[in-house]
């Protein structure tokens, strides 16, 4: 099974968004997948209510235990568990970032959120997990997107080549406790997410023994 954290000590910058994304890009290519919801906000649980108990299954929980739900549902099968974190929970997200394979830090092109990047890698490199930039709700045209992940490569973090833009089916989708895949299949943003998914998979499958001989 693998592990992939989604991090960003600033709010509103995407960690649920994706999270749920991914999950169900994850669960459509045939990986079951657990999402473990370690804000106490709870937004992630939420959606998975507001489906009517349909996967992927959202497991709301305290970091305390966060060793146990991944035993678990490594037991019970998922090929993959995302944790989702909440903003400004340093202890809270390093244990994520220590237990993933893979860190995802999503970021808005915005100057606010750019400058959160330096503590979010500075927990990054204190987990010694391998950690992964995405531009996320960026203008769908344009250079700040571009801008943004020059500005980021200069903390030292790599970024994710995939954007994903601000799109309206990001927002309505969740609404309805769907993600963008089952709301506009054929979609823009289906297809970055898509992109996404598997972006996120190759770098998951290129740092897991390299992480797992580090962290030994
Ligand atoms: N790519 C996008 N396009 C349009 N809206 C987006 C996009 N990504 C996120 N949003 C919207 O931005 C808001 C914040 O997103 P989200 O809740 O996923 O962020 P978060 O990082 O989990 O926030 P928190 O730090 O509070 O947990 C939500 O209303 C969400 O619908
Ligand atoms: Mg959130």
């Amino acid at each position: 099974m693998q592990t992939i954290a989604i991090v960003s000590q600033k709010g509103g910058t995407g960690k649920t968004t994706l999270a749920l994304n991914l999950a169900v890009a994850s669960e459509r290519a045939g990986r079951p997948t657990v999402i473990i919801d370690l804000d106490p906000q709870a937004s992630a649980k939420a959606w998975s209510k507001s489906r009517d108990g349909e996967s992927p299954v959202v497991i709301s929980t305290h970091a305390s235990q966060l060793e146990e739900v991944l035993a678990a549902a490594k037991e019970n099968g998922a090929a993959l568990s995302i944790i989702d974190t909440a903003p400004h929970s340093e202890r809270d997200a390093l244990a994520a970032a220590r237990m993933a394979d893979l860190i995802l830090i999503p970021c808005r092109p915005a100057i606010l959120d750019l400058r959160a990047m330096v503590s979010t890698k500075e927990l990054a490199d204190l987990a010694r997990t391998p950690a992964l930039a995405v531009i996320n709700a960026a203008p769908p045209r344009g250079h700040l997107a571009d801008e943004a992940a020059d500005a980021i490569r200069g903390y030292g973090l790599e970024v994710a080549s995939v954007v994903i833009a601000h799109r309206a089916a990001f927002v309505h989708s969740l609404t309805v406790g769907q993600t963008v895949i089952e709301y506009e299949r054929d979609g823009k943003a289906a297809e970055e997410v898509n992109a996404l998914f598997k972006a996120a998979c190759q770098h998951a499958n290129m740092t897991a023994e390299k992480s797992k001989r580090r962290k030994a």
